[in-house]
């Protein structure tokens, strides 16, 4: 039973009032829903989706993106409720800790790292292959060597390049871990601007790429059912109804985002009104972006192309290979993007420290990722700490893995914070909530159905790297931080689930 110790909510609504003084209070409903798009539009979008449609699904990758929406929606609704009712910063960690009790709240902490900081290292990836096509393509100057802008796990398509280490994108991670420690509200301005010229950007690729769209390439829209073997010689099911999960398990990570507008609670002014708006908003208008972005981008280059020159950098690829005229379209991409995925780097920087930062105060990490700078009252230490593990998966593996990791995570994540919202309403039925996910227990239920579909859509081998990632953390929780929780050395413990919760000693 211990295991499931749960921290009051009255202690966290204390925590977060108490923790006011430490963090600043900046954030608006806009400054939320711009969080949200500067976090969610990215890496998922701009090399993702092409590597959905050439492994998966082809131009039913526009399937896959509705498929995930949809989970996203439904895990969105539970996100809202329960930020709405507990607005405090760590995200779907703190709301478990009330709700389901430690070892659950440890799981879902230890699975946001893959959200976060993998997720983090996945986009640091991707900016690399845009800045070497910022190089070749717009500045007409030699590209950063294979062996030095690729993980040692890669070799190139024709198979004569090995990579060693990915230096750009360990480059990025670094010098935006920087711009954190200094401040949310410095770096929300930035983000502003850069969400501004992101949207922008997808909105002209729409419009002018509408008219490149080749009837041939959307011809088969749902590709029959085969095995693909990449060339690195990693089987997918490509087409049919398991490329589409395949593909939605992928594009997955296009989405990933909304839910660190969550993280950011206790720095909004009006969290219970502003929270469903940031988290909501911003999916919602992804999602119609992303929707008609799909369809133009598997209509105006092949399947084919994905799979080999074209498969980094994708989009610049196909407007330059396709869209005759619009050079300048792929060399503003090149440079917005690298804008773009910078600002999506930022916000999952923003929401692991601050994951790490909750984690520590409850005693579940050690105490100095709770430290906050003294002149710019961030948690700098936890910053420091993510820059190397970020920093590690960026130079040295791959960013299917990596991006497939991130999804996978942060699906199982998204799951248990469904089962949250069901939780909550029984255990604690009379607790304000300022926004309620409609229709409990059935848009909850239809959530964990819907993203455990995803999950299985990514086939075994990433179920296996989410096993030993949980495994992991099993062995750090009872190795480490049962021992130092706070919530079990002072005692401020209730059991769940006891209809008569006491205070345990
Ligand atoms: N959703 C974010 C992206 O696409 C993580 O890069």
């Amino acid at each position: 039973m211990s295991l499931f110790l749960k921290k009051p909510l009255s202690h966290l609504l204390a925590d977060a009032a108490e923790s006011e003084k430490g963090l600043k209070r900046t954030l608006t409903a806009g400054s939320l829903v711009a969080l949200g798009i500067g976090a969610i539009i990215g890496a998922g979008l701009f090399v993702r989706t092409a590597a959905a449609a050439a492994q998966n699904a082809g131009p039913s990758v526009v399937f896959g993106f509705i498929v995930a929406a949809i989970g996203c929606a439904l895990a969105g609704l539970c996100y809202a409720e329960l930020s709405s009712s507990i607005p405090i910063a760590g995200s779907a960690y703190t709301y478990s800790y009330a709700t389901m009790g430690e070892l659950i709240a440890w799981i879902i902490g230890w699975d946001l790292i893959l959200e976060y900081a993998v997720g983090a290292a996945t986009v640091g990836i991707a900016w690399s292959e845009y800045l070497n096509n910022l190089l070749v393509n717009v500045l007409h100057m030699k590209p950063i060597p294979y062996a030095l802008s690729h993980s040692p796990f890669e070799h190139s398509v024709d198979g004569l390049q090995q990579g060693m280490i990915n230096l750009p994108a360990l480059f990025i991670v670094a010098l935006l871990t920087l711009l954190l420690i200094r401040g949310t509200q410095e770096s929300a301005v930035v983000n502003n601007i850069i969400v501004i010229i992101k949207v922008s950007i997808v909105i002209l690729i729409i419009i002018i790429g509408w008219g490149f769209i080749n009837p041939v390439n959307h011809a088969e829209y749902i590709p029959k059912p085969a095995v693909y073997k990449d060339h690195m010689g990693v089987a997918h099911n490509f087409g049919g109804l398991m490329g589409i999960l395949g593909a939605a398990g992928v594009v997955f990570f296009a989405f990933i985002g909304f839910d660190a507008v969550s993280t950011a609670a206790q720095e909004a002014k009006n969290p219970k009104r502003d929270m469903p708006i940031g988290i909501l908003g911003s999916l919602a208008i992804c999602t119609v972006l992303y929707i008609l972005f799909a369809h133009v981008l598997t209509g105006v280059a092949t399947v084919e192309d994905f799979r080999t020159t074209g498969k980094e950098a994708s989009v610049a690829f196909a407007i330059e290979k396709y869209m005759t005229g619009y050079g300048w379209l792929g060399q503003l991409v090149t440079v917005a993007i690298l804008g773009g995925f910078s600002s999506v780097i930022l916000v999952m920087l923003l929401g692991q420290s601050r994951v790490f930062y909750s984690m520590s105060r409850d005693g579940l990490l050690p105490k100095a990722f709770s430290e906050v700078h003294p002149k710019y009252k961030t948690p700098y230490k936890a910053s420091w700490f993510i820059l190397i593990l970020v920093g590690l998966f960026a130079a040295f593996v791959p960013g299917d893995i990596v991006g497939d990791m991130t999804s996978i995570g942060t699906l199982f994540a998204f799951m248990l914070v469904c089962a949250a919202v069901i939780v909550l309403r029984k255990t604690d039925p009379d607790l304000k909530r300022e926004f309620k996910t409609p229709w409990v227990p059935f848009v909850p239920i239809l959530g964990i159905i819907v993203c455990g579909a995803m999950i299985y859509g990514l086939g075994w081998t990433n179920w296996l790297r989410l096993i030993v990632w949980l495994a992991l953390g099993f062995i750090i929780y009872f190795g480490y931080s049962k021992k130092h929780s706070v919530l079990r050395r002072t005692g401020e413990s209730v059991v769940p689930n006891d209809p008569n919760p006491k205070i345990v000693e």
